[in-house]
């Protein structure tokens, strides 16, 4: 031990009433260590001395010096008395450290990957979501069963079995899973095993893991142009490369596609009704798809968002019907029928991708909560979601007939509304002359949530058109909506007359 300096007092600050004696003491002393008051190698007083100082019971001198002795704080050496270590300051102290580490510091950086989420951001909406007309990312909440879903939760939780608090498979509670695939028989023509069905939270986790365990760095994936802008990020994110396939009258037009870019290891499509545009893919242009995937080694992640929800015809089949079960990856969400906090959605797998699914998922994320795995299950078996989706359907069709009429009132000559598929979401084409960054922006100073058509698009250039939410507006603010949103486009046109 190298020259010692003794203290004969120590100087701590008074100690507060709600603070054991103890551990004032040890705090006061360790604070005074690791802020340099109290020198490495110090010799502290005796415990004797210092339980007179501070009128405090001998034991409870001892219990504090050897709490620091015991983290190393202080060092006891037989007959010599309590010392400051030397080591513990040196590691310990920020500015001492500092001061004794002549090294270059080099910052620990995030992977490739990482930064490949920071640059490929799901888009910044020009509004700042503080518009609340015409969201385009909610459903109808003021129509949810609120005390309906509570009934169905308070009766699982109260009849929990405590096998519903332990872990769950990978792959999802088994008795949501298995009427999952008793209502997609019926609902969406798939005939699958509960086998095949994966809880997930949504598409977005859905297309998180099958980009992870389909995809390679640098991997070609087709998306629709224009197109779900979340999947495109992804994609980018995992490195794969996105190429934008262009969608017309009868959706994505996959032989442009295998013009620009034959070997796409991935496709990813929303054939019941493409978003944003609205249009279900036709039959022919079905089977086709599915040829090219099947005879390309291509996988289709189909995205069947809102098949529940259409209001016009009944939906055909969802593309997964057609396929023998090798090439399809079917994905739909409860988030957008249900409410959007809910967070839960499922995947219909080939069965090649079980397997690694489960592995991935293990060591992932797991499961999402089995809880409200088990309250959703209940909801669904107990006929609640039929009935719920069936008002919903209703609900959508006239908030989209009042939003139709208003629009064609109130806009002419300013917005022309999509003859697409009427759906939860309307495409209004800009009048020439009117800039959709700018027409946006003003909305948006009135309240009005709008999302433009670029921020969607991939490669192929559009014409200048407003993304607009129908599902959320209740009908008495519709009218409104649309006359505050005449004003902002005229006042978009003179901006985007003037900037020219
Ligand atoms: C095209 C599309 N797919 C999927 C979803 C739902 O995604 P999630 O289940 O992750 O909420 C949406 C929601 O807006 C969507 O627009």
């Amino acid at each position: 031990m190298p020259k010692t300096q003794p203290l004969l007092s120590l100087n701590l600050r008074a100690r507060e009433n709600n603070v054991g004696r103890k551990r004032w003491l040890y705090d006061e002393i360790r604070l005074a260590i690791v802020e340099r008051r109290f020198a490495p190698g110090m010799r502290l007083p005796s415990t004797r001395s210092v339980s007179e100082q501070f009128r405090l019971a001998r034991g409870t001198v001892v219990g504090a010096f050897d709490q620091l002795v015991t983290e190393g704080y202080l060092e006891s050496k037989v007959g010599l008395g309590t010392f400051v270590s030397r080591t513990i300051v040196e590691s310990r102290d920020p500015l001492n450290r500092a001061r004794s580490v002549r090294h270059k510091l080099i910052p620990a950086a995030i992977s490739k990957r990482g930064q490949n989420y920071l640059n490929n951001p799901f888009p910044q909406l020009w509004t700042d979501r503080s518009a609340t007309m015409f969201r385009l990312d909610l459903p109808a909440l003021d129509a949810f069963p609120v005390k309906l879903w509570n009934r169905v939760a308070g009766r699982r939780l109260r009849n929990a079995a405590p096998k519903l608090l332990k872990q769950d498979d990978a792959l999802g509670f088994r008795p949501l899973r298995e009427a999952i695939a008793h209502d997609v028989a019926a609902s969406r023509g798939i005939k699958c095993s509960a086998d095949e069905v994966v809880i997930t939270t949504g598409t977005q986790q859905s297309l998180n893991v099958i980009a992870h365990l389909v995809l390679d760095e640098g991997d070609k994936v087709w998306v629709e142009d224009p197109g779900y802008a979340a999947a495109a990020c992804l994609f980018r994110a995992v490195g794969a490369r996105v190429i934008g396939v262009p969608v017309d009258a009868e959706g994505i037009d996959w032989e442009a596609g295998v013009r620009s870019c034959p070997q796409a290891k991935l496709a990813y499509a929303t054939p019941g009704c493409q978003f944003p545009l609205g249009i279900t893919m036709s039959l022919r242009r079905r089977a086709a798809f599915l040829h090219w995937a099947q005879t390309s080694g291509s996988w289709i992640f189909e995205d069947d968002y809102d098949s529940q929800l259409q209001f016009s015809g009944r939906p055909l089949a969802a593309l997964k019907s057609m396929d023998d079960g090798s090439n399809v990856i079917y994905s739909n969400s409860f988030n957008k029928v249900l409410f959007s906090s809910l967070r839960l959605g499922f995947l219909i797998l080939p069965s090649v991708l079980i397997e690694p699914v489960a592995a991935a998922r293990a060591v992932t994320d797991r499961f999402p909560s089995v809880l409200n795995q088990a309250v959703l299950c209940d909801f669904v078996t107990g006929g609640h979601l039929a009935q719920h989706t069936r008002r919903m359907r209703e609900l959508y069709a006239e908030r989209h007939a009042a939003f139709v009429h208003f629009v064609g009132k109130e806009l002419d000559g300013l917005l022309t509304l999509s003859t697409s598929r009427p759906g939860l979401h309307a495409v209004g084409w800009l009048a020439p002359g009117i800039d959709e960054l700018a027409a946006s922006r003003e909305a948006a100073r009135d309240g009005i949530d709008s999302l433009p058509l670029s921020s969607l698009r991939i490669d192929h250039d559009n014409k200048h058109a407003l993304v607009f939410g129908i599902a959320a507006a209740e009908p008495r603010l519709i009218r409104q909506g649309i006359r505050r949103l005449k004003q902002s486009l005229l006042r978009a046109r003179s901006i985007s007359r003037r900037a020219r």
